[in-house]
């Protein structure tokens, strides 16, 4: 799926954004936010874009969108679960989370259901390892998971 971005709000905005930094090549994570905030994604043609956009070599951008879990190169559900597979949350009960919402959604982590609304990532520890184990729901963090807390959580966002 290509994502044209450069409309002329859109440019308005990359300008805007690109206007704080003394080097223009320092705004790219703010720019890539940016994106992802308005396409859901950011495409391969996107990462074009934007390195032509901040005079980066597109494939320095690429590195930076696959490095970074909070940047999808893939449209994601409506509502993303991206759950922590680290060591914390894993020896309590991470694991049967994750099985758990394997199950309940029908998908496999890097999927995302057919009509859109779920997906699922597994991701190392998101700082979080005090309310093991946890998971961050879009952008909200939810934790001391369990199978009923997950069952709510489904629920609430069919
Ligand atoms: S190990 Fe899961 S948040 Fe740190």
């Amino acid at each position: 799926m290509e994502v044209i971005i450069f409309t002329e709000d859109f440019l308005l905005e990359l300008y805007k954004i690109a206007s704080r930094y003394e080097d223009r090549k320092a705004a790219l994570l703010p720019v890539l936010h940016y994106v992802q905030e308005k396409e859901g994604m950011i495409s391969l043609e996107a990462e074009k874009d934007i390195g032509e956009f901040l005079d980066i070599p597109v494939v320095h951008v690429h590195d930076v969108v696959s490095f970074y879990h909070l940047f999808h190169q893939t449209k994601k559900g409506k509502c993303h679960f991206s759950v922590c597979q680290t060591t914390s949350c894993a020896l309590l009960g991470g694991e049967d989370i994750i099985e758990h919402l394997q199950k309940r959604l029908n998908i496999k982590p890097g999927e995302t259901t057919p009509d859109g609304k779920f997906s699922l990532t597994l991701v190392e520890c998101l700082g979080a390892c005090e309310i093991a184990p946890m998971m961050q729901c879009n952008k909200e963090y939810k934790g001391l998971l369990n199978k009923k807390k997950i069952d709510e959580l489904i629920d609430q966002n069919r």
